[in-house]
This record gives structure tokens, sequence and C-alpha cells, in this order.
């Protein structure tokens, strides 16, 4: 028996071997981007967006006794956090065939999703065209030209106008067979995009977050980071941070969307309310909907100004105006909870895109908003 076993299990044993051996080289051709890098090599453009790092803001957490962490979304590859969300909406609409190589998508923006929609576009393959209000910072249309995309930029009026950037884009899509209308605001696809966010925060911070504080826009970002954190511990307190002119803070407080800059529901946020860009909004949309917030602080353009000064100074953070504003929310919260415990925000966009404005010393002072600040105090968050 054992003699007639022996040339058996010798076959086998060159049959494994063989098809070891042939499994090995078919590893060797097809991945030689991870033989050549041990495997660090990322494929793409779209494959560099999230999993940001978590950094500790030295400054604010001393001044305030918690620990105050950021997300720094400005390094993500478009520059802002609109990377993640421009990459969902895409990819979902790909995947389940609404939009195909080639294609045309559209979208009304602020400009940060524009920015992030031209670049996902071209790294798929597909056509882009953003409207966006003229008010808005110039870099962000050059931003999006410069990634080859078609911009748009219209007076900013309200939602209910024919001209509002949101329905021209719609208007577009429809009337472009093929097209995709990327309808961040509503399409939830936004929401599915930061619950990535969310359980990213919940990773870095190993579990040990208690508060995470956001501005909203779409509405996108608090509601999926915070139905993130809370799925993992419905303890983590959620807090909106609200720019002037907009009707979240009183929506989240008592109920009702109304500010008191304009009436109920029946414009956006304009240039004359708050000096920040992409939050801020008077009209509820389905991301926001689906936000699990705890409460909310307003926050002033002044103390916004101030505390990207405040960051610059004291942590060589250059960031933008929404950034700027969840710091100042951060600080708010840190207060409200007292010391000892973790705060997490975001930094949305870096200050780069907003040097003809929100960093513009000229504009600043002609909004009479020049940084007046020179201490590490924060004595300027209210
Ligand atoms: C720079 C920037 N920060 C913050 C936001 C707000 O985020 P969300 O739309 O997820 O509420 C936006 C939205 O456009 C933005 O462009």
């Amino acid at each position: 028996m054992q003699g007639r076993a022996s040339p058996m299990v010798g076959a086998v044993l060159a049959l494994a071997l063989a098809a070891g051996t042939g499994a090995a080289l078919c590893w060797w051709l097809l991945e030689p981007r991870k033989r050549q890098t041990g495997g660090t090599v990322r494929q793409g453009v779209l494959d560099l967006i999230g999993n940001t790092p978590l950094v500790r803001v030295a400054s604010l957490s001393e001044e305030t006794g918690c620990e105050i962490w950021v997300k720094a979304e400005m390094l993500n590859p478009g520059g802002s956090v609109k990377d993640r969300v421009a990459l969902q909406i895409v990819s979902e609409a790909l995947a389940d065939g609404r939009l195909r190589p080639g294609g045309l998508i559209t979208e009304g923006t602020a400009g940060s999703t524009g920015v992030s929609l031209a670049m996902v576009a071209a790294a798929y393959g597909c056509r882009c065209s953003i409207t966006m209000p003229d008010d808005a910072a110039i870099e962000k249309a050059n931003m999006i030209q410069a990634y080859g995309a078609s911009v748009r930029r219209v007076r900013p009026v309200s939602i209910v106008h024919p001209e509002h950037p949101v329905n021209v884009a719609r208007r577009e899509a429809a009337s472009t067979p093929g097209a995709l209308f990327a309808d961040q605001f509503e399409n939830e696809a936004n929401f599915r995009a930061h619950l990535k966010t969310g359980e990213e925060i919940w990773q870095q911070t190993q579990g040990r977050v208690h508060a995470f504080v956001s501005g909203a826009g779409t509405g996108g970002t608090v509601a999926g980071v915070s139905t993130a954190l809370k799925a993992r511990n419905p303890r983590v307190r959620v807090f909106l941070v609200d720019p002037p002119g907009s009707s979240l803070f009183n929506k989240v407080k008592r109920g009702v969307m109304y500010t008191s800059e304009e009436a109920e529901g029946k414009r956006l946020k304009n240039p004359f309310d708050t000096i920040t860009e992409g939050i801020g909004i008077n009209r509820l949309t389905a991301n926001f909907n689906r936000a699990l917030i705890d409460d909310a602080f307003r926050g002033t353009d002044r103390e916004a100004v101030e505390m990207a000064a405040y960051l610059l100074r004291n942590e060589g953070l250059w960031v933008g105006s929404s950034a700027a504003m969840n710091c100042v929310g951060a600080v708010k919260a840190a207060r409200a909870m007292g010391p000892g415990h973790t705060i997490v925000t975001l930094l949305c966009d870096g200050g780069h895109r907003h040097l003809s404005k929100f960093h513009s010393k000229e504009y600043l002072e002609s909004m009479d908003l020049a940084p007046r600040e020179t201490d590490r105090s924060l004595a300027f968050v209210s």
C-alpha cells in the first residue's frame, strides 16, 4: 500500500507546487504596482479621496480644556470635503446606469461641489457643467474651468427663482439626453458619503469622541456624520453652528425655519447676510432632514474671521470660511460641555480658494471685518 501511495502523494504535491507557482506568477504579473511599492500606490486621483487625517489643534485644546480635533478635509485631492460627495454621487449614478462615461453632469453650487464634480467627472471621462452664484469666490470658478468643466455664473437669487443655480442646473440636465443632475441638496448619496466620514472619525478617535460640530449647507455632512457616530454611541452629542441669515439655528432650537434677516423659506442666504461660503440655508433639504442634531449655536462673520486669523497665527493652519466657523462652533461646544471632552469638527477646505474674499485684507476692510485680535485668548468667541 505504502509503495503505491508514494507516487500519488508525489503527484499531488507536484500539482500543488505548480498551482502555487502559477498563482505567485500571476500575482507578480498582475500586481506590478504593489510589487514596486509595497502596496501603497493609490489607484488614480479618486483613490485619494477620504481617509483624511484627524489633527489635534493645540491652541484651541489648551484654551478650552477640551481636546479639539479637526479632520483635514482640505487634503482631499480637489481641496475640500465635497470630493467625498462628488465621488459618491457620480459613482452611484454610473453603477446604476443613470450616467454613462462621456455623459454630462450638471450642478448648481456655491463652488466647492463644482470643483469636486469637475475633478471626478474628468477622472471618469464624463463632462461637467456648473452653475454658481457670481458672489462666490472667483477662485472656485477658475478651478472648475481648469479641470475642463464649463461654468456659468449667475446673480444670487431665491430658490423659487428660475435662474437660481440649482434650477438652471436641473433644467440643463433635463434638456440634455443622458445627463445627470447631481442634486447635492436632495440626492441622499451626499448623506451616504458622510456615513464614511463619521466612521472614519469613530475609528480615528478609537471611539473617544464626545461631540461633533458642523455647519450645514446641504446638510449632508452633519446628517451622515451624526448618523454614523450615534449608531456607534447614541451619547455622542451633535451641534450645529449656523451663520447669519440661515434658518437652521431656529429649526434646531424651536422647530421652525426662521431667520430674522428674511421671511421664512423665501430665499437663500445672500451676501448681505454673511461672508461665509457653503454654509447656511433657508429651506429644508432631504439631506438635512436626516441629521440627528442635539443643539445649535449661532456664529457670526466676525467670529469666523477672527478664528481664521487665530488658526493662522497660532497653528499655521490656513482654512476657509466654513472651516473657521466650524472651529468657532467647536469652542462653543467645549464651553457648553465643560473641560475634559473630545470635540471633533471638519476643516471643510483651505484658505487658498478664498484669497479674493474671506482672506482678502481689502475685502474684509470693506466689510468692516478685518481681524483685530492678536493673542492666544479666545475672547472673540461669544
Ligand atoms: C466649503 C464648504 N463647507 C461646508 C459646506 C457644508 O457642507 P454640507 O453641504 O455637507 O452641509 C459646504 C457645502 O457646500 C461647502 O462648500
